[in-house]
C-alpha cells in the first residue's frame, strides 16, 4: 500500500482541471451521500482485471478500450448502452479469433462523464459563461444555470453509472455475451459496410469450430467461459471529488479502492509531476491508465512510474499513447525504450483519436479515419520492430450509426457530418467504422501471431 497516503491528501495538490464549486456545504452534502452509497464495484474485480493486464504487459493478450468521448444524460438509454457494448463484443471476437490471445474488454463506460477543457470559458455573443465539463459537472446548454457546476449533478451520473453497469453485467453472462450468438450481434447500419460481410464469415468459422468442440462434448454448458464474458468498466478519474467520494476500504486486503470503476486513468493535461490527480491515484490498488501524449518526457514518464507503480506490479500501469499520426514515429520509441530500461512492466497502448482532431470546413470537430488508421500501423510497426508487446487499443466509439470521423469504407464526408452529430465532445468511430478498424488491428495481430509461433518453434 502507498506510504503517507489518504484519500483527501489529493487537496494538498495541484488540482487542475477540476470546477469551482460556488457552495462548500452542497458540495459537503453531495459527498457525504455519495460515501454511503453502495460501491460500484468490488476491490476483487478490480484485482482479476489487473491480473489480465499483468498477462498483456507479458505479451499474452490484447486489451480493448472503447466506448463514449463523454457520457451525457440526454444519451442515456438502454439501446445505446447494448449497442456499444455488442460493437466492443464484435471487435473483441474479430481480434480474438486473428490474434489466437484473449481479449480484455474494458468500456470507456458507466462513469466517464468529466472532461478536461482547453479553455475554463466559453464566450458567445461577448457572454462569458464556464465551458461545458461533463454533464457530472454542469450542463452543456449554454445559459448562466446549467453551465454552474452543480454538486447534485454526481448523485445523478452515480445512478446512471449503476444502471449501466447493471445492464452490461446482465449482457455478460445473462446469456447474450453468449459465443452461439455472435451471427446475432450484427447490427442494422454495419449491413451496408463491406466489413460485414466479412464479420458473417468469421462468425461461420467461429460457428464451425464450436460445432466441432461441440461434438468433442465441450460446449457452453460444460465450458462457462463459453457462456459469457468479462467485461470492465473504465474512466478518466478527472472529477477528484467524486473520486474520493467513491473511495472504499477494501474488507479482504485493506487496501484502498477507487469503486466507481475497475480501471481508472490520467488524462494528459494532468499527469503532470505533483498533481493532485496523481497524488489520488498512487494510493488505489485499480489498474490505472497513464496518457502518454506529445510533451512527455521519458524521465518525467520514469518518474511518474516511480510514483505510481514503486512495487512494479505487472497489470497496474497501461501506458496510452495519442500523439497523433505525424508525432507517432518520433514520439513513442523514446518512451518505450525508457520503460524498457528501466524495468518497468507496462501494457502499451495505442489511443489513436486525441492526436488527430481536426475542424472540418463543415465547421465541426472531426477525426480523419485514415489518420487514425495510420496512428495504429505506427504504433505496431514500432512495436513489431523493436520486440515489444503493441498490447492494446483505446478508441472513442459508439454503437450507433453517427457521423462524427470523416471516412471509413462507408464513407463519411466533411458535408455529412452534420447529418448525426451526436457527441457532447470529440467525435466517436460509428459501428462500422469500429469494426473496420477492428479487422485492420486484426490483420497486424496475426502477423504478430505468425511471428511468435515462427520464434517458438
Ligand atoms: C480522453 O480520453 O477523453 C481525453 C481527454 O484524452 P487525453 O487526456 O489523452 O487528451
Ligand atoms: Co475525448
Amino acid at each position: 500500500m502507498a506510504s503517507n497516503w489518504t484519500p483527501d491528501g489529493w487537496q494538498g495538490h495541484e488540482a487542475r482541471h477540476l470546477p469551482r464549486y460556488d457552495d462548500a456545504a452542497e458540495l459537503a452534502r453531495v459527498e457525504a451521500t455519495l460515501a454511503n452509497y453502495p460501491p460500484l464495484v468490488f476491490a476483487g474485480e478490480a484485482r482479476a482485471l489487473k491480473a489480465e493486464l499483468a498477462e498483456i504487459a507479458g505479451g499474452r493478450a490484447f486489451l480493448l478500450q472503447g466506448g463514449d468521448c463523454a457520457e451525457s444524460f440526454a444519451e442515456f438509454h438502454p439501446n445505446n448502452i447494448r449497442d456499444t457494448f455488442r460493437v466492443l463484443l464484435q471487435m473483441a471476437v474479430v481480434l480474438t479469433f486473428a490474434s489466437k490471445m484473449p481479449v480484455t474488454k474494458v468500456g470507456r463506460m458507466a462513469g466517464q462523464f468529466a472532461k478536461p477543457r482547453s479553455s475554463a470559458t466559453e464566450t458567445i455573443d461577448g457572454v462569458e459563461l464556464p465551458s461545458y465539463l461533463g454533464d457530472n459537472i454542469n450542463g452543456i446548454e449554454f445559459d448562466a444555470a446549467t453551465r454552474r457546476p452543480d454538486p447534485e449533478r454526481m448523485v445523478k451520473a452515480y445512478s446512471q453509472a449503476a444502471a449501466t453497469l447493471n445492464l452490461i453485467r446482465a449482457f455478460s453472462t445473462g446469456g447474450y455475451a453468449n459465443l452461439r450468438q455472435v451471427h446475432q450481434w450484427t447490427l442494422d447500419h454495419i449491413g451496408r459496410s463491406p466489413w460485414a460481410a466479412k464479420f458473417a464469415e468469421t462468425a461461420d468459422r467461429i460457428g464451425e469450430a464450436l460445432d466441432f468442440m461441440a461434438a468433442c462434448g465441450v460446449d457452453p454448458s460444460t465450458v462457462p467461459q463459453l457462456q459469457g464474458t468479462s467485461f470492465y468498466t473504465s474512466h478518466e478519474a478527472l472529477l477528484l471529488p467524486y473520486e474520493q467520494a467513491m473511495t472504499r476500504r477494501d474488507s479482504l486486503t485493506g487496501d484502498w479502492y477507487d469503486t466507481s470503476a475497475h480501471m481508472l486513468w490520467i488524462g494528459d493535461r494532468t499527469r503532470f509531476a505533483g498533481s493532485a490527480h496523481v497524488e489520488y491515484l498512487r494510493g488505489v490498488g485499480n489498474p490505472i491508465g497513464l496518457k502518454c501524449g506529445p510533451s512527455l518526457k521519458p524521465d518525467e514518464l520514469l518518474g511518474l512510474l516511480d510514483t505510481l507503480n514503486p512495487a512494479r506490479e505487472p497489470g497496474r500501469m497501461t501506458l496510452i499513447s495519442r500523439f497523433g499520426d505525424d508525432k507517432v514515429e518520433a514520439a513513442l520509441p523514446p518512451l518505450v525504450r525508457a520503460v524498457t530500461r528501466a524495468g518497468h512492466p507496462v501494457v502499451w497502448s495505442c489511443d489513436p483519436m486525441h492526436g488527430n482532431v481536426v475542424k472540418s470546413n463543415s465547421g465541426y470537430k472531426t477525426r480523419p479515419f485514415d489518420r487514425i488508421l495510420n496512428e495504429v500501423r505506427g504504433f505496431f510497426a514500432f512495436h513489431r520492430a523493436e520486440g515489444t508487446h503493441a498490447g492494446g487499443i483505446h478508441i472513442e466509439m459508439t454503437g450507433q450509426d453517427v457521423t462524427e470521423c470523416v471516412g471509413g469504407a462507408v464513407a463519411i464526408t466533411h458535408e455529412a457530418l452534420g447529418d448525426r452529430y451526436h457527441t457532447h465532445c470529440d467525435p466517436r468511430l460509428n459501428a462500422a467504422q469500429s469494426l473496420e478498424l477492428a479487422f485492420l488491428l486484426a490483420e497486424m495481430l496475426n502477423l504478430e501471431a505468425v511471428e511468435r509461433t515462427a520464434n517458438a518453434a
